[in-house]
């Protein structure tokens, strides 16, 4: 009698890892359900949609200005093409703001107003800034004396602008798309020359 308890409790306690691993391969079954369903999401974001983007297609230094008392003065065109090479959903962008500086001096300022970029196009964006006079200290008219003379002006251009996009019916996401670049111009003709100024990653 008292082996025959023994042997049921025996018993019992052999079916409770049975239970154990039943819970534990329900619990990795969920997991691996959620973490298929993340996954799935981020490969959707990722991958499938291409993610819009921001590049400088075009530019041009239109007037430049530099008198003796160290006034710069310049005026230039710049094209930002806005790009949504998704093919499924509108991307709406939003505080669109870059700064063209030279030499640590703020130049110019681009804006845009809030613009949509509908499925698989792309918007382009012609600034065409016109400085107010800036005055530069010694060393920075020196900087641009010595610019004149090798005919080459370098520019920063820095900023960003805000995307949303949809994304089927599980809402919207939205990032920032930063510019980050060097323009460079031949100052006595103004043509621009052509570098890599995109947001795109990679
Ligand atoms: C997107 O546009 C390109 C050409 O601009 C075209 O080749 C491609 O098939 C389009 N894709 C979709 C999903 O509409
Ligand atoms: C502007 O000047 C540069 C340097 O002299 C030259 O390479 C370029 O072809 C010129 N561009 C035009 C449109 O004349």
């Amino acid at each position: 009698m008292l082996s025959k308890s023994k042997f049921t409790t025996g018993q019992e306690r052999r079916t409770h890892p049975l239970l154990w691993c039943a819970a534990i391969i329900c619990t990795i079954l969920t997991i691996a359900v959620i973490i298929a369903g993340i996954v799935t999401f981020v490969g959707y974001l990722v991958i499938h949609p291409r993610v819009p983007y921001v590049s400088v297609i075009d530019a041009h230094l239109d007037q430049m200005q530099f008198d003796y008392a160290g006034i710069l003065e310049i005026q230039v065109t710049i094209v930002i093409r806005a790009q949504n090479g998704n093919g499924k959903a509108h991307a709406s962008f939003s505080r669109s703001g870059y700064t063209l500086s030279f030499n640590g001096e703020d130049v110019a300022r681009l804006v845009a107003p809030p613009f949509e970029v509908s499925k698989n196009s792309s918007v382009n964006f012609n600034y065409v800034v016109q400085s107010s006079p800036i005055p530069l200290d010694p060393e920075q008219s020196e900087d641009v004396d010595m610019a004149l003379k090798r005919d080459l002006i370098t520019f920063d251009l820095k900023g960003s602008a805000r995307v949303r996009w949809r994304v089927g019916r599980l809402g919207s996401t939205s990032f920032l798309c930063r510019l980050a670049c060097q323009l460079r111009f031949h100052p006595l003709n103004g043509t621009y020359i052509p570098s890599r100024c995109t947001s795109k990653a990679k």
